[in-house]
């Protein structure tokens, strides 16, 4: 398992960034709650955001792909509305240990 961060380096109802060698991942925290995907958008294949850290919409609600618009539940990653409409972010599995996000 690799070590990401601890929940507490990840502001409430805000999104944070990580490069790990090639992959590229960020996490969600929401209520509470982790969520992590690889910053891949299903529709072409590219980075989800244009400035660090930022990928959620201006309401904070929902996973927002900066290139053509498409938004993604938080929880789950599923488009909801966009170019990929219905496929969904690449979830990343992980073990919380103490506070610590350990990924798998
Ligand atoms: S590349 Fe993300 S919506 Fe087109």
């Amino acid at each position: 398992m690799t070590l990401l961060c601890h929940i507490n380096d990840i502001d409430d109802d805000s999104s944070k960034g990580f490069s790990l060698g090639e992959d590229n991942l960020f996490a969600v925290k929401k209520d509470g709650g982790i969520f992590i995907y690889r910053n891949k958008c299903p529709h072409l294949g590219v980075e989800l955001n244009w400035l660090e850290h930022q990928f959620l919409d201006s309401e904070g609600a929902l996973i927002h792909c900066t290139t053509h618009g498409a938004l993604f539940l938080i929880e789950d990653g599923t488009c909801v509305a966009g170019p990929c409409l219905g496929k969904s972010l690449e979830a990343v599995n992980f073990e919380l240990v103490d506070g610590e996000i350990h990924l798998r």
